[in-house]
């Protein structure tokens, strides 16, 4: 190529200068990044975060003058719009991103095309007066009844090819299991299956799409058909409407309320549902298998512990969704992170550069199996709107894994294949995924019989439980009476993940999971290290770790998770501790130290001999260090250490709860936020409905009131209705279920929350804290 062709190859038939001249519409210049973006190029399809990094980093709201949308890239702005569905309507979801030319107009015309609202465009009240009335069979218990489906159909199309060593798993099986699973949630006879493909993938581009005028005319025309063939299904099931399924559920919705579920909506409903409750699971299997053999340990990961599935599917959810970007509009002058919107505005909501955002998940770029918060990826939306098939979704994944690592963990992407995505702004998948493996090596040939069954399980977001990687313990020391170090290292002599002073992790074994703070060095990659404290009247897990694991016993340990960090910028630290209060103490010595802040340690114990660490202690940190020995007569006086406290001052506590109790009482008189504390334990999360009452639990984001019953906890009721709200103590100690509390008043039994946060009443514990009347407004 000589050096003019090489210009013209490269020039680019957008005009990015003349598109940046003009303003936005906010009256602001448009930048270059975003006279630039284009969703419909190779870029953006092939890996979105990455493309919108700049976007993340230097401008979070863009104006995209290519599209006419702002673009949203972050977590925050992201979830804010899609919290607030009154602002910033939905009625543009569905919306041709890509004008019709009025040929295509006339050609829809001509097949009766009349796509009007459905359930994912429609404004309120009409939304949520139908998503209320046709939601049950989304449920998590409804959905069990299909596990086994999935399961069954999985096994058999694996059988076809099974022996074959080689299949584009897209086409040999995940397009066609969730659309047989979509029909029969639906209700919808399973012929002209193949014809619906080809008609998704015109929906999809003639929605999200940028296709030229001429292939216009050819996607209109399987539009137009799609149309009709949907029509022709929904007048059958209606003139027998005994049937069952979601879309029979509807009609029968229609004829009890036909205001509310009109023919109008049944009609539109109907074809995009077809496109909602499949092509989404489709694409986000291949794309969960296309990132876990990318990430091949990752892989390997769930090959050794399946437990590890849930969190598999919500983490490939994150970094690879089906969905990567749905769109709003606002519906009054308004501002989204920071950058005037003016009424109007079109809104494209990028979850998958939102799921990237380091704000909000740490190392984003990691594919991270143990992460804790992944479930909190944006990939299904959020608040009203969120999706209703979530879990049919995630049970299918799940299912579909499970199967493939009992069946074929050797599989491998076949190498150099490059994926390739329908361009558009929203729908994510690989058209093609080839794997390939050596069928001789199939574990029901080489070990016939010996392959577990998986266990049905409950249909939902993953449970804390199973997020939890397998350690191996390499020392066990006693460091006093009843006090047991640990030093733990991963079997295979892997880097452990990273922590920082303050955090905890699960240790589970023999049935038991008990949270215990690292005291080991921070910048040791390669060992963590808890101390454990022998209860011989506790409830049995601290017996179990003492006296039944041992140097070379494996357990499983989750996190490590901070809930207890250190706010560095303070001028001067007090660290308090109690017992074996002193685990979170000494990281939290160890961090000042090496930061070269102002610190002092008090630390109080029974006797030397009940009193952990204190070797590391005096040899570290000696010249900082206040012990306070019962038995030598010495006792900790709070009210003479504590006199001077001012704003600059940090004091963290971890002891007994009279410890604490006493420190809250001091602090009534310091600044706000000077006080920190963590509790070994609640004093009791059991729940006696006999002394409860029922309440109602409006959830302002959603729209909808759940009843939380006297025997029953709030968490449970916000689980049991669907919604994703995290657990991980279940007792008011960890912080991880808190909802943000807009109106009424909280009962709060938990052990996180300040005197002073309680009764500021903004946010509350799902797990153990209740309303104090018969009604509290959360923002959920
Ligand atoms: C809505 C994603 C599977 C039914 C949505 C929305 C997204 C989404 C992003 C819009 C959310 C919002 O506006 O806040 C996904 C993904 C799936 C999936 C990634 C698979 C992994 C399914 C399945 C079904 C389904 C299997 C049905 C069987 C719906 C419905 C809505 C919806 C009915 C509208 C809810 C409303 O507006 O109130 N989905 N979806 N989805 N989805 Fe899904
Ligand atoms: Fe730990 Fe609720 S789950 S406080």
């Amino acid at each position: 190529m000589n050096d003019q062709s090489l210009a013209s190859a490269s020039r680019c038939p957008i005009d990015h200068q003349a598109l940046a001249r003009a303003a936005a519409p906010n009256g602001c210049p448009v930048s270059a990044g975003g006279a630039a973006f284009n969703p419909f190029e190779g870029a953006y399809m092939q890996a979105p975060a990455e493309y919108l990094r700049w976007a993340r980093e230097q401008e979070p709201v863009f104006w995209s003058p290519q599209l006419g949308y702002w673009v949203v890239t972050r977590y925050e702005d992201v979830k804010a719009v899609f919290r607030d569905n009154i602002l910033f309507s939905p009625s543009v979801a569905l919306e041709k991103i890509t004008p019709a030319t009025p040929e295509v107009a006339q050609i829809l015309e001509g097949y009766g095309y009349a796509m009007r609202r459905t359930m994912v465009n429609e404004d309120e009240p009409d939304h949520m007066a139908r998503r209320r009335l046709l939601t049950d069979a989304f449920l998590p218990e409804r959905l069990m009844d299909y596990e086994p489906t999935v399961r069954a159909l999985a096994r058999q199309y694996m059988d076809r090819f099974i022996d074959q060593g080689r299949a584009d798993l897209v086409a040999e099986m995940f397009y066609e299991i969730p659309l047989n699973i979509a029909l029969k949630f639906l209700g919808v006879p399973d012929e002209g299956a193949e014809q619906l493909r080809q008609f998704a993938v015109a929906h999809t581009l003639n929605t999200w799409g940028r296709p030229t005028p001429q292939e216009q005319l050819e996607i209109a025309d399987n539009v137009g058909k799609f149309w009709q063939v949907a029509q022709k299904i929904l007048a059958d099931m209606m003139a027998q409407p005994d049937g069952e399924g979601w879309m029979y559920e509807s009609i029968r919705q229609h004829h009890r309320h036909p205001d509310i579920v009109t023919a109008s909506y049944l009609q539109s409903m109907m074809m995009a549902i077809l496109a909602a409750a499949h092509e989404t699971t489709s694409n986000a299997t291949a794309n969960a298998f296309m990132t876990l053999l990318t990430h091949r340990k990752a892989w390997e990961s769930i090959c050794a512990n399946p437990a590890l599935i849930p969190n598999a599917v919500e983490e490939c959810l994150r970094v690879a969704g089906s969905i990567i970007a749905w769109r709003r509009m606002a519906t009054a002058d308004t501002t989204v992170g920071g950058v005037a919107i003016p009424q109007g505005s079109k809104l494209l909501l990028v979850q998958a550069s939102a799921n990237f955002d380091t704000r909000h998940f740490e190392n984003p770029d990691e594919v991270d199996l143990y992460r804790e918060n992944a479930v909190e990826h944006l990939t299904f939306g959020y608040g009203a709107h969120q999706c209703m098939g979530k879990n049919i979704g995630r049970m299918q994944m799940r299912v579909f894994l499970e199967e493939f690592v009992r069946r074929l963990p050797h599989i491998h992407l076949v190498e150099g294949q490059q994926f390739e995505f329908l361009p558009n702004t929203s729908f994510r998948g690989p058209a093609q995924l080839w794997v390939q493996w050596d069928p001789a090596q199939n574990p029901e040939r080489v070990r016939p019989g010996a392959m577990q069954e998986p266990a049905p399980f409950y249909i939902g977001p993953p449970a804390k439980d199973s997020i939890a990687r397998t350690v191996v313990v390499r020392e066990k020391h006693a460091e006093g009476t009843d006090l047991l170090r640990f030093v733990l290292a991963d079997p295979h002599g892997e880097a452990l993940p990273a922590w920082t002073a303050g955090a905890h992790v699960d240790l589970i074994a023999g049935g038991f999971r008990r949270k215990y703070s690292l005291c080991g060095r921070a910048d040791d990659r390669h060992s963590l290290q808890v101390v454990v404290q022998r209860e011989a009247q506790g409830r049995g897990g601290s017996q179990h770790f003492c006296d039944h694991i041992a140097a070379g016993s494996t357990l499983q340990l989750s996190g490590p998770k901070n809930l207890f960090g250190l706010d560095e910028s303070a001028r001067h630290f007090v660290l308090i501790a109690g017992g074996i209060g002193i685990t979170p103490m000494v990281a939290m010595a160890d961090r000042l130290r090496r930061l070269g802040k102002s610190y002092e340690l008090h630390y109080a114990g029974r006797s030397r001999q009940h009193m952990a660490l204190l070797a590391r202690l005096e040899q570290d940190h000696a010249d900082h260090l206040h012990l306070y020995i019962k038995a030598d007569g010495q006792r900790m006086d709070l009210g003479r250490l504590l006199a001077t406290v001012d704003e600059g001052t940090r004091v963290y506590a971890c002891g007994p709860d009279r410890l604490i109790a006493a420190l809250e009482t001091l602090s009534e008189q310091w600044p706000a936020n000077v006080l920190h504390f963590e509790h070994f334990s609640a004093e009791s999360a059991v729940l006696d409905p006999s002394k409860e009452h029922a309440f109602v639990a409006q959830l302002k984001d959603s729209n909808v009131s759940v009843t939380v019953a006297a025997d029953q906890t709030l968490l449970q009721a916000l689980q049991a209705a669907g919604f994703d709200v995290p657990c991980d103590c279940g007792e008011g100690l960890c912080g991880t279920c808190e909802v943000a509390v807009v109106e009424g008043e909280g009962d709060h039994r938990d052990k996180v929350l300040t005197k002073a946060e309680r009764a500021a009443n903004r946010r509350l514990m799902a797990c153990c804290s209740r309303a104090a009347g018969d009604k509290i407004v959360l923002a959920l």
